[in-house]
């Protein structure tokens, strides 16, 4: 897998930078060594060329200015400063600047371990990205500064506390790469456990699709523990039967659920959708009306399995068997 290179200095070409990066690097190692050729030439020609022979005089008149020569050595010297500047000019501006339509994914590190927030809101612990179009990493560290490479597509770039930097390639070829980090105290950068995987655009669809999918390979009442937990229901509502913030979810569905201005409901499906979409419709008897609305954030299939979940937390008659999807 992945394409050619100009040579086994470096990584295979993997992104649509790499060309150009390279292709700065031996531009500016085509100027140093004409300087270097020029500089130790001169010199050794010069120490022979006017080494002191027998029978020259003490005193040697000083030669005339060859303003040719000068002239030269200053415009060539300038030319060749001018050159390596040009070489990476482009490329510099064009790794800066991403494009508006970058498939964006947000990376947060902490301790050593990173974080990435895909544009769906689905956070995983490794990097896929997509083939053929511009990937836009934005880093920011919720520790000390470091820096992240991904050699293989030619960007690094410095991750710092407190603020969002950003960096962008586009992956060429579908394969693993090896991500590093260092800190700016450490020479070394050690890779990161999990390599980036570039993945053609269909593939990366359907990976990212069934990935962010809460409901695959969990039962109905499995997904609703998962929202129990990154809904932060947790927060306010207890499963040992603890008075928090909120009544406990430990036998609650099924009982009957007293309001504060004296009316009863039974706690079923429809009550805990009510709950859940307008939580002071009906506020439960010893608690205050602070529940968020959750309208918008979970949909029916979700206040779905947040029910089955309930259900299963329950000893209350009636709950019927546990339906799986
Ligand atoms: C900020 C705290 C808070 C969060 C977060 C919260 N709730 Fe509540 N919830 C409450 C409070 C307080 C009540 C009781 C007052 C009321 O009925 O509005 C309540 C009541 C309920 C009731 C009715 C309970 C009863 O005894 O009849 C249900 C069902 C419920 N919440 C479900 C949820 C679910 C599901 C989530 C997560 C998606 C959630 N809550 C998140 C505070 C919270």
């Amino acid at each position: 897998m992945g394409s050619a290179n100009l040579s086994a200095w470096f990584p295979e070409w993997a992104s649509t930078f790499a060309p150009g990066v390279d292709m700065v690097f031996y531009d500016l190692y085509f100027v140093g060594l004409i300087v270097l050729i020029l500089t130790v030439g001169l010199a050794v020609t010069f120490m022979f060329a006017f080494r002191r022979r027998s029978g020259d005089p003490e005193q040697v008149p000083a030669g005339g200015l060859n303003k040719c020569l000068l002239g030269a050595w200053m415009l060539g010297t300038i030319a060749l400063g001018g050159f390596a500047f040009m070489a990476g000019l482009g490329e510099f501006v064009d790794s800066t600047v991403p494009p508006y339509d970058s498939y964006a994914i947000d990376i947060t590190t902490r301790e050593g371990a990173w974080d990435f927030a895909y544009p769906g809101g689905y956070v995983a612990d490794t990097l896929r990205v997509p083939t053929g179009k511009p990937v836009l990493l934005a880093l920011t560290s919720e520790d000390i500064s470091r820096q992240l490479a991904i050699p293989a597509m030619r960007v690094q770039q410095a991750v710092l506390p407190g603020r969002t930097t950003e960096t962008w390639f586009e992956p060429i070829t579908p394969g693993t790469f090896p991500i590093y980090s260092g800190t700016f105290s450490s020479v070394r950068y050690d890779s990161l456990p999990v390599a980036m995987i570039a993945l053609s655009e269909p593939d990366f669809a359907s990976w990212l699709a069934a990935a962010s999918d809460i409901f695959a390979g969990r039962t109905m009442a499995e997904v609703g523990e998962f929202l129990y937990v990154a809904q932060g229901c947790k927060a306010c509502h207890s499963l040992d039967g603890s008075k928090l913030v909120g009544p406990s979810f430990k036998n609650l569905y099924g009982h009957e659920a007293v309001s504060t201005d004296g009316r009863t409901r039974k706690v079923d499906a429809g009550y805990v959708k009510e709950s859940v979409l307008s939580p002071n419709a009906f506020v439960v008897e010893g608690f205050q009306g602070v529940m968020p609305t959750f309208d918008g954030k979970l949909d029916d299939r979700k206040i779905e399995a947040i029910v089955a979940y309930l259900e299963s937390l329950s000893d209350h008659g009636e709950a019927g068997p546990q339906e799986d999807k």
